[in-house]
């Protein structure tokens, strides 16, 4: 491959079973955890150990299992989460403990009643702490996307040289647009002087719709890991999409990067997370919702009918998706028409097409989908007129 690798840590087995009503036993997270090892992510984030005692043994039993991705526990910068997490972690071949602290003023005002200095010194403490067990240990500073730059950099350089590997910058609320939270990783990037011994982490969530964006932004201006769960699932309106980002960085292949997803498994592995965790995907989401490849309106029909390029910039084979569908509705055209006649055997010319295609308005009217029974109602009904006259 060529260019410049994006890890793709996928968190859909911790902050994507976060969300109420998504929660895994853990078989199904054993099981979900193998087909993303199959996937190609680099990094599992497997659970948040301290949380419960069910959680702790998902994150130890995939550890056991897990063969080349890493594996990842969550913790808070509080001793006995890192101390848990370490032990969760112990049959791994390769752990990596996620602790962290919030950096923004509302965090530190809000929900510690501390000041930055003091937040400081326990970003550092919990790093080190951390690395008493691992040698791969991901620092986060919670609300980063709200925090000061100037702060925030003070931050990840002392982190850095208290020994965190990668450096988690997460617009927890989804607030930033993404311009600035490009400038953000750029802005990291320039002003902390040991950012060569670390690398630096997307971890964007929805909000606003833009946590993909967020996440392309910040790998554009220099972070070489972006966090994203199947489905885009997440707290509130979910975190970045996996298959989105993949997708775009391999349709963009002029950003010059490029991820280890075999992109051909992201439907399959979409369906299988929409079922485990009983959370369906919606129709129109980009990649794998059940609408990505159906083509219903006339003008683009037609368009698609003479060159499936016109209508669709990644062909549904690529990304392991069902053959694109060309939907009959009061909104389609005369080719499409033709096109399913002909798909169930019934070859029609310009004339037939013509008188047929009215009476298919009558039924597409009453109906919201024109389904084949329909169609070969209508065409027999038609043979039979015509044999007759
Ligand atoms: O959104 C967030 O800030 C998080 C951290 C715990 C990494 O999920
Ligand atoms: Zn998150």
């Amino acid at each position: 491959m060529n260019g410049t690798k994006i890890h793709i840590f996928d968190t859909t087995l911790r902050d994507g079973e976060q969300v109420p009503g998504c929660k895994l036993n853990t078989k199904e997270k054993v099981q979900l955890a193998e087909k993303l090892e199959a996937l190609g992510v680099d990094v599992i984030e497997a659970g948040f150990p301290i949380s419960s005692p069910g959680d702790f043994q998902s994150v130890q039993e995939i550890a056991r299992i897990v063969k080349n991705a890493t594996v990842c526990g969550l913790s808070r910068a509080v001793q006995k989460d890192i101390e848990a997490a370490a032990e969760a972690l112990k049959p791994a071949k390769r752990p990596r403990i996620h602790t962290g602290i919030g950096t923004s003023d509302s965090h530190i005002k809000s929900k510690f009643n501390s000041t930055r200095e003091d937040i400081l010194q326990r970003a550092i403490q919990c790093v080190k702490w951390a690395r008493n067990f691992v040698d791969d240990v991901e620092f986060y500073a919670e609300d980063a996307g709200r925090t000061d730059n100037e702060y925030l950099a003070r931050v990840v350089e002392a982190v850095i040289a208290a020994g965190a590997t990668v450096v988690n910058i997460p617009d927890t609320t989804g607030y930033c647009l993404p311009h600035q939270y490009g400038e953000k990783i750029a802005y990291l990037m320039n002003n902390v002087p040991n950012i060569d011994k670390a690398i630096l982490s997307c971890h964007c969530h929805n909000d606003l719709g833009l946590a993909t964006a967020n996440s392309i932004a910040g790998a554009m201006a220099g972070a070489r890991q972006i966090e994203c769960t199947i489905n885009g699932i997440g707290e509130r309106a979910g975190n970045t999409s996996l298959e989105e980002v993949v997708m775009v960085i391999q349709q963009h292949k002029h950003l010059g990067l490029y991820t280890g997803i075999d992109a051909t498994q992201l439907n399959p592995m979409s369906r299988l997370v929409s079922d485990t965790m009983r959370m369906p995907v919606q129709p129109n989401k980009a990649i794998v919702g059940a609408n990505a490849f159906s083509h219903s309106s006339g003008i683009h029909q037609d368009g698609f009918l003479k060159d499936t390029s016109t209508y669709e910039i990644i062909a549904p084979e690529e990304v392991g998706a069902e053959s694109s569908k060309i939907v009959l509705t009061a909104r389609s055209g005369r080719s499409a028409l033709a096109y399913r006649f002909l798909k169930l055997g019934f070859e029609f010319n310009r004339n037939d097409v013509d008188v047929l295609y009215d009476r298919f308005l009558q039924v597409a009217d009453s109906k919201k989908e024109v389904e084949d029974a329909d169609l070969a109602t209508l065409a027999k009904s038609y043979k039979a007129e015509t044999v007759h006259a």
